[in-house]
């Protein structure tokens, strides 16, 4: 018998298969058939930044008019109870997903600002989380902010989520850092427990007929696995955080890499929502398939093994591999001749 467990964020999961955070657990039925489907864990939506703000500006709207006793005006404006909007609701299904499901629930923060928001961490701890996830989703466009300063927004606002909780943080990150080893050891000096490798930004699109930009979402391809495989490999081994790879998972083989390269879980969202929790059950069972035929007897012989620290041409994921590559390519016959 394979023994499939792992480790993420300190808590013992029974497999490395995570669905990320994503509209599937917004439903209860959904999230149970994701753990019957052999989900190890959950990854919520998120609760936005934004949706807090909006509550604030909407509540002092209510409390200024309250106090001016606008009376003709009162009976337009919304009950109290409807500003407890994203919170609450968030809240609401984090109680219970914890009631209804046996897996770990891991809840999920996402904004930019360093403005206190994410003291609201404490609640989904109370709330019952089994950790946190912070994403940062930044589109670093100003030419004033160097690279050091988009890197301290990010410990900035996990420095303020740690005072918070005392719940495991995974910082979920995009790929555009310079430095990546670098900055995440910083997160790990910060007290983040784990970083999830990369959030994917939707991109926008130009629409020739109408002349305007299109923001649309894509769900992702395979081939987006290879960016995490390389900065996976790169960084196991080199920091005690748990690394869940996160973007391009569609099959065994995505999965199975990105473990071999060294993450301890493997995020799936795109093929979820296209194909359902059954294909969980099926990438599962393509992966113990695969280990007993390689002999395999556990994750953890397999984790890792194929990082930059444990080849045997480590060069392969740097610089040197890029070379042999351009140098190796030729065009296909009869194209050029
Ligand atoms: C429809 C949709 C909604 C998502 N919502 C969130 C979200 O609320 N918070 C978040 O951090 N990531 C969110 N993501 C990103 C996913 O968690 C995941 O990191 C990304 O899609 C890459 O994984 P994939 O290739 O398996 O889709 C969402 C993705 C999709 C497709």
């Amino acid at each position: 018998m394979i023994d499939l467990s792992t480790d993420y964020l300190g808590l013992r999961l029974k497999n490395p298969l995570v669905p990320s955070a994503s509209p599937l657990s917004k439903s209860i039925d959904t999230a149970l058939r994701l753990e019957d489907a052999g989900a190890a864990a959950l990854v919520m939506y998120s609760l936005f930044e934004e949706e807090l703000h909006a509550e604030d500006a909407m509540l002092d709207r209510f409390l200024l008019h309250a106090s001016l006793g606008h009376g003709e005006a009162d009976g337009f404006l919304p009950d109290q109870s409807e500003f407890q909007g994203g919170l609450e609701r968030y809240l609401a299904q984090l109680h219970q997903l914890k009631r209804r499901l046996e897996i770990p629930v891991v809840a999920s923060l996402n904004g930019v600002s360093p403005s206190g928001w994410v003291a609201l961490g404490r609640e989904l701890e109370q709330a019952g989380a089994d950790a946190l996830e912070l994403n940062v989703y930044h589109v670093a466009a100003d030419a004033q902010a160097s690279g050091r300063v988009v890197e301290d927004r990010y410990v900035e606002l996990l420095t303020d989520l740690r005072a918070a909780v005392s719940l495991p943080i995974a910082m979920k990150l995009s790929p555009f850092f310079s430095s990546l080893p670098h900055f995440v050891r910083r997160l790990e000096q910060a007290g983040a427990q784990g970083v999830a490798l990369f959030n994917r930004f939707y991109q926008p699109d130009i629409d020739l007929e109408e002349l305007r930009m299109l923001d649309q979402l894509h769900l992702s391809s395979a081939e987006e696995a290879l960016l995490r495989i390389r900065w996976i490999a790169i960084l196991h081994g080199r920091t005690q955080m748990t690394l869940a790879a996160t973007g391009g998972v569609h099959s065994e083989s995505e999965a199975l890499k990105l473990l071999l390269a060294g993450a301890d879980v493997v995020h799936l969202a795109s093929c979820l929502l296209q194909q359902g929790p059954e294909k969980l059950t099926a990438i599962l069972a393509a992966m113990q398939n695969w280990m007993e035929e390689k002999e395999y007897e556990s994750i953890a012989q397999l984790k890792g093994s194929m990082s930059q620290k444990n080849l045997p041409d480590p060069s392969i994921v740097a610089r040197a591999s890029y070379l042999r590559v351009l140098d190796s390519f030729s065009p296909r016959p009869g194209v050029w001749s």
